[in-house]
């Protein structure tokens, strides 16, 4: 609810179910923060001047707004936002340079309106409401010297205990103006130090999670590489330097924004603490005529007072209920086979087909063709632009093979690159000048391929009219979009040179244009975004793709790190997760089947790996997991998600929202000797609800268990001999099972497991738990 008091001066309150936020407009029109965090329940604005900064004289060595305002310090207070120039040393949230030259602006209270509708963008996407309960704020503020306006907006999301924020620049003047840098979010805490953590990376190991800190200066978390990156995503948190998952003040942020972003954390001189996020001010400059206007990116903001885990929960509900849309919204997001890590680009129709024949046959219900099918594309150096099919590989087109799939019961996908193109191409001897290149100079390469320039309309225009060609060319119910470089030489062919500082900017419009027209086109088609993995893993992609191929790391120990680290702002239906090779493809590291298929549930479940491969064993055990999958996939795509324990023992559970149903994980990364007794400690269940706790039966081939296997035998076995392989095919060991009834309360208190191999003996009771081991334990309430 927003409420807004009217004494002197205008006093705004935003309440969410469980946090409040609070801020007031100044004697001299500037807007003072007051609060955000617990809620208030304040009814009136005298009970919030409690929260007023109060001052009467000016310390030394800093500057007052003017003679009739000395004491008001705009350095030493919590403001809403910055514009530099009057006083404020701090990062600024605003750069304008008038068309005087002049880099001062000072933006004063003009008016606001409170409404509840969220009205859409006309430039970006943004969070939406279906519940009806959404508030809008609008703050005008107007430049007291050059007459420019500044709208701030505030998007109040109670169930979810998001505020979204945006600002919006309107040249009012009479004379061109640029715009340095408009960012999204500004927050003044009145305190230090706050620890931030934020996610980092790279390809193949993204979303790695850093802690640190601040007593002073500031910390910088950013992408200017065109997109929102693997090296930094745009979700960070803010938190008390002791919050732990469960307890603890916790700030969550986020940007609706696929491009480069900014967000700092700073300790001022007086010891405030301010954070601002928003599109990255370096390389950008955005010129504005007379009555020109520049919307910034949505950013989104929670708090909550139980740790990581309750922030998380916020951001989960708010991704899935306010940002994801379409027809995928709330659906069971289907199991699938890519044929990447099983073919590369080495494919006939034939092939895929028998490929996809054993998927079939174990439970998969979409195959998806991945890189590989166009024009002359047998590896990566040519054909990206060209999106006819490759006959040679396909006789029967996209529609042949769609049709075969079909009557084999599968569903089909196709993989594009849109955005992209190779100087092998003929789209770039056609249209050299539509990528994105300094004329004339030499450029850089990435994976021997080029942006194409989205900043140019015309080019927009091309890769909706090509891609609405390919997407109904067949019968295509999804969609995987990747993007494999990151931008160099950053210019639009289509824009003056003047305007060269908005090319960034434009690509990033341009593509969401594309994404827009061709969503609203194909709106039965589940999108997933890709950028080689997760580098383009953010809130603007899933404002139109539901999920997100998260990492090219298929590894399921990297993976359990790389899904744990989005996990903290992003629900696990937005997160591909596919079972693969071993040893992987990544790494070279081999790993259990179990905890591949362990890992990869958590998220929407696929698998890429050549299936025909598998021995009988592996298939039989495939087949059940896509069955168990396919009982549990509500919870495992779109539960409640709790993280517990975290380094060489990984602990989630993932719980219905009506709680009758979690399943749980635990993994080790390393054995250590003689640990024979482990506690899982499940979340999120109802206290007094009583549940049958449960995994799966296990059966272990007995060669895991190496030359022990003399033991047990009269006569000598030797490892990996015809005797050793007949006997492993013949018997197979039992895997401890657990089997327990009791209530939520006491199983959250840490179910003992059965006790671990500690090199002494095994039979049925004991766990079989080594290095990279993992279970699923099962949580079902009984009836009622
Ligand atoms: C990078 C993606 O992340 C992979 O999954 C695969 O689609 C390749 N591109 C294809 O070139």
């Amino acid at each position: 609810m927003i409420r807004r008091f009217d004494g002197d001066r205008p006093l705004f309150l935003l309440d969410t179910e469980h946090t409040s936020y609070a801020f007031r407009v100044l004697p001299t029109g500037h807007l003072e923060q007051l609060h955000y965090g617990p809620k208030l329940e304040a009814i009136s604005a005298e009970e919030l001047l409690s929260l007023t900064e109060k001052r009467t004289f000016q310390p030394g060595a800093v500057i007052g707004y003017d003679a009739r305002h000395p004491t008001t310090v705009l350095e030493d207070m919590c403001l809403e936002f910055s514009a530099g120039g009057k006083g404020d040393v701090r990062e600024p949230f605003l750069e304008l340079v008038h068309h005087d030259g002049g880099r001062t602006s000072d933006f004063l209270f003009a008016g606001a309106e409170i409404t509840d509708t969220k009205p859409p963008y006309a430039t970006l996407p943004g969070s939406y409401d279906e519940s009806g309960r959404v508030e809008h704020l609008t703050v005008r503020l107007r430049d007291a010297q050059y007459g420019e306006e500044l709208e701030l907006h505030y998007y109040v999301y109670p169930d979810c205990d998001v505020i979204c924020r945006s600002a919006k620049l309107i040249n009012l003047s009479r004379q061109s103006l640029e715009v340095d840098r408009l960012l999204s979010l500004q927050l003044d805490l009145p305190d230090s130090p706050w620890a931030v953590t934020c996610f980092h990376g790279a390809w193949v190991r993204e979303m790695e999670k850093a802690t640190l800190t601040l007593p002073a200066g500031r910390f910088v978390m950013e992408s200017r590489m065109g997109c929102s990156s693997s090296r930094m995503n745009p979700f960070f948190m803010l938190h008390d330097p002791e919050a732990t998952e469960d307890s603890g003040a916790c700030y969550g942020f986020n940007l609706i924004y696929s491009g480069n972003h900014y967000e700092t954390v700073e300790v001022g001189a007086f010891g405030k603490t301010r954070i601002l996020s928003g599109v990255h001010p370096q390389g950008f400059r955005f010129l504005l005529q007379p009555g020109d206007s520049f919307e910034a990116p949505e950013a989104v903001m929670t708090y909550s007072a139980e740790g990581f885990g309750g922030q998380s929960r916020n951001m989960h509900r708010f991704v899935r209920e306010h940002i994801v849309r379409g027809q995928w919204k709330h659906k069971p997001r289907p199991v699938l086979l890519n044929s990447w890590e099983a073919s590369y680009f080495n494919f006939t129709e034939r092939s895929l087909l028998s490929l996809a024949k054993s998927g079939k046959e174990l439970g998969i219900e979409l195959f998806v063709m991945d890189d590989g099918w166009f024009g002359e594309r047998s590896d990566d150096t040519r054909s990206l632009g060209d999106w006819d099919v490759n006959l040679k590989k396909l006789p029967g087109g996209l529609a042949g093979l769609g049709k075969k799939l079909k009557e084999l019961g599968l569903d089909f996908g196709v993989w594009v690159e849109p955005e992209m193109v190779n100087v092998r191409s003929k789209l770039f001897e056609a249209h050299p000048d539509w990528t994105m290149a300094i004329p004339g100079k030499p450029h850089s390469e990435g994976r021997t391929q080029r942006l194409l320039d989205l900043a140019n309309p015309e080019v927009q225009d091309f890769i909706i009219e090509k891609m609405t060609e390919v997407f109904s060319s067949a019968d295509i119910s999804y969609v995987k979009w990747d993007f494999n470089r990151i931008f160099s030489d950053v210019y639009s062919p289509a824009l003056p040179p003047e305007k060269q500082g908005e090319t960034a900017h434009r690509y990033v419009l341009g593509l969401y244009r594309v994404m827009d027209e061709l969503t609203r086109r194909f709106p039965h088609i589940l999108f997933e975004g890709c950028a080689s993995g997760g580098n383009r893993f953010d809130l603007g992609i899933l404002a139109y793709f539901p999920q997100i191929w998260a990492s090219d790391n298929t590894d399921a120990v990297s993976r359990v790190r790389i899904q744990e680290g989005y996990s903290y702002g992003y629900p696990l239906s937005t997160l591909g997760a596919h079972i693969s090779a071993c040893p992987n493809h990544q790494t070279l590291r081999s790993t259990p089947w179990d905890t591949r298929f362990n890992v990869a549930a958590f998220g929407v479940l696929g698998c890429e790996l050549d299936l025909r491969d598998l021995s009988a064993e592996e298939r039989k055990k495939l087949k059940s997991e896509i069955a168990l999958y396919k009982n549990w996939r509500e919870v495992f795509q779109y539960g409640d998600f709790y993280r517990g324990r975290s380094g060489n023992l990984h602990e989630w559970t993932s719980v219905s929202p009506d709680r009758r149903m979690a399943v749980g994980l635990l993994l080790q990364e390393l054995t250590r000797a003689n640990t024979q007794f482990e506690r899982y400690f499940p979340k999120g269940l109802d206290g007094e609800k009583r549940y049958h706790f449960s995994n799966e039966e296990q059966r272990l081939n007995l060669k895991r268990f190496g030359s022990l296997v003399n033991t047990v035998v009269p006569f000598h076995v030797k490892q990996d001999s015809p005797v050793h392989n007949a006997i492993a095919r013949a018997v197979t060991m039992p895997g401890e099972t657990e089997d327990i009834k009791a209530t939520g309360r006491t199983l959250m208190a840490g179910v003992k497991l059965k006790q671990a191999f500690s090199g002494t003996g095994y039979n049925e009771e004991v766990r079989y738990f080594v290095d990279f081991s993992s279970r699923l334990y099962f949580m079902l309430a009984e009836e009622e």
